[in-house]
């Protein structure tokens, strides 16, 4: 099941997590429960700047795309809360793609470290694309990749992958990834 409440109440979970302090995991649920009272009239760059100012992190933000804002955790990991439903189930969907996928299509992704209600920690990546006419062959021939072992790479694109030390291409968002048909995303995007 997804770990979503459609803001209708606080869901508590046990800490087995390393990475993040029991405040800071609260204070990214009392933001989840908080989020949908702006979700309708505020762009996805001023969700993350009230995000930032509720949760008050120490951490430095790094990025924000539509649906998850980014903070740099210092240690080789990045942490993506979402602003959004939409970033509710692409966290949500980011961990089970990770854990449930064929192994020869994992190491196409960047790994998932630990991940709860609205947020994720997922290894930091170079996101320079140096070449981008070189990057974006190589994004193709990954697009058949992952079609061959049955995901259907939605929204795949250069924004979307960074490099490794190898400098081997990865997904950095694949949120909106799906390997079936009946998938929440899919849902969500045809409802
Ligand atoms: N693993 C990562 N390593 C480094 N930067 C990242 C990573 N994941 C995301 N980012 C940065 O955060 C931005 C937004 O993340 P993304 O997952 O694309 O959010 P959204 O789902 O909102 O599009 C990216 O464009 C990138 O700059
Ligand atoms: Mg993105």
């Amino acid at each position: 099941m997804l770990p979503i409440n459609n803001g209708k109440e606080r869901i508590h979970q046990p800490n087995n997590n390393k990475m993040l302090s029991k405040q800071e995991i609260k204070a990214i649920e009392s933001w989840v429960f908080k989020m949908w009272k702006y979700r309708f009239y505020k762009t996805p760059r001023q969700m993350a700047s009230v995000a930032s100012k509720t949760l008050k992190f120490k951490y430095k933000m790094i990025g924000n795309g539509l649906n998850r804002v980014v903070y740099d955790l210092n240690n080789g990991y990045i942490l993506k809360i979402a602003l959004s439903e939409l970033g509710l189930i692409s966290n949500a969907n980011e961990a089970s793609i990770y854990n449930n996928c064929k192994e020869e299509v994992r190491k196409y992704l960047c790994p998932i470290k630990e991940h709860g209600t609205g947020w994720i920690i997922m290894k930091k990546v170079d996101t320079k694309v140096s070449n981008p006419i070189k990057e974006y062959t190589k994004l193709i021939k990954l697009d058949l990749k992952f079609l061959r072992y049955g995901i259907i790479p939605i929204d795949l694109r250069l924004d979307n992958v960074g490099f490794t030390e190898n400098n081997e291409m990865v997904v950095i968002d694949y949120g909106l990834f799906t390997m079936n048909l009946i998938n929440p995303v899919l849902r969500w995007l045809v409802l």
